[in-house]
């Protein structure tokens, strides 16, 4: 039901600014599940299993970083079928973000421009939403850096959220490729990344010990890399045993959508004009990682097919953020059933 309503909601949603009309949809998926209506039969999950960094996914379809950036709204979302959540990115500490408006869609390229500028309540109130939650799946807990904190202490952030999320995250992402935190993304220049994933793979074992748990540790990248710089992080990856990459985040690029309206707005492009892009990332990735490290693809998924190419280029998992906006909770059904009839594919591994 949900699903055939969605072209309804969604011209009623389009008519509204688009920061208006994600908090409305937020605001009644968090509704629907609490009065339990995310319980109807038809909700359920679809299964097309499979054991990746190991941890056990129903399918291998998920919700992308930012949809949910505090964590609040875990069961509304897990009723539209994902194999796995990942929310956030959290900062240790609470902040508005960038001024409204920052998010915009363009609607004939099938896209959206956005610059919240991780927005979000900080690290304490996202671990009593998580704690809060009662979701079964893999649940990706996303961390970044508070846009005051000092490149040069960046680490600090990290280290900080990773120890509060741990003991509560089926996995833990670093993202240092979003384009609206200023000067984040040279966190992916070869010396910072190899400094900030030592430090953050010693903290990891000793959490591990500590908890008697091992949570994987999963890099998002941006999709603006050259071949050597992805050949670079790829190495840098393998050299520090990260358990899987995210490729990829926004784009700054704008060469598909140039003449549209709010093509020219400041941040990051996502949804169909990012699809080749971070295509092309998962294939290099694949080229240089084989099956030692997971790749999770995400970038301008829309139908069947574009998750299907992004099992083709080499990843295990996918997941969706513009498409949903777009599409509705049938993309999510329709990914995982496509994706059900690929059993194995990429660096699909334990
Ligand atoms: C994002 N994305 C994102 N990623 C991330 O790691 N942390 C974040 O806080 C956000 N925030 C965010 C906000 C908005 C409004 C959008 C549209 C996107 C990036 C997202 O997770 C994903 O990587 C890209 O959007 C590409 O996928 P799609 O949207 O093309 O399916």
């Amino acid at each position: 039901m949900l699903n055939s309503l969605y072209p309804l909601a969604r011209s009623c949603l389009f008519r509204l600014d688009a920061e208006a009309a994600h908090h409305l949809t937020l605001s009644l998926l968090r509704t629907a599940s609490r009065i339990g209506a995310t319980k109807l039969p038809g909700l359920c999950t679809v299964r097309a299993p499979r054991t990746v960094m190991g941890l056990h996914f129903d399918n291998p379809v998920g919700l992308a970083a930012g949809l949910d950036k505090d964590g609040g709204c875990i069961d509304g979302l897990a009723a539209l079928g994902f194999g796995f959540i990942e929310v956030g990115t959290v900062t240790p500490r609470a902040q508005p973000g960038n001024p409204r408006p920052r998010l915009f869609r363009l609607p004939e390229a099938g896209a959206l421009i956005n610059r919240m500028g991780f927005n979000n309540g900080g690290v304490e109130q996202f671990v009593e939403n998580v704690q809060a939650a009662h979701f079964k799946g893999v649940l990706g807990l996303n961390i970044g850096k508070n846009a005051d904190t000092p490149l040069a202490q960046a680490a600090d952030d990290y280290l900080y959220c990773l120890e509060r999320v741990y003991p509560f995250a089926g996995y833990v992402t670093i993202n240092i490729s979003s384009p609206n935190t200023q000067n984040l993304r040279q966190l992916q220049d070869q010396a910072a990344l190899d400094a900030l994933l030592a430090t953050l793979k010693d903290k990891q074992q000793r959490l591990a010990d500590q908890y008697k748990k091992h949570v994987p540790l999963v890099l998002k990248i941006a999709p603006d890399l050259d071949d050597e710089q992805i050949k670079l992080i790829a190495d840098t990856l393998l050299r520090h045993r990260i358990e899987g990459v995210i490729a990829t985040n926004t784009t700054l690029s704008r060469t598909s959508v140039t003449g549209l309206q709010s093509a020219d707005e400041a941040g990051g492009l996502s949804g169909k004009p990012l699809f080749d892009a971070s295509n092309a990332v998962i294939r290099q990735l694949y080229a240089a990682l084989g099956d030692a490290i997971p790749i999770i693809g995400v970038g301008g998924i829309f139908s069947a097919d574009d998750a299907r190419a992004k099992l083709a280029a080499g990843a295990s998992l996918v997941q969706l953020y513009t498409g949903l906006i777009y599409r509705g909770p049938a993309l999510v059904r329709e990914c995982a059933q496509a994706l059900a009839e690929i059993p194995t594919a990429g660096a699909s591994i334990t």
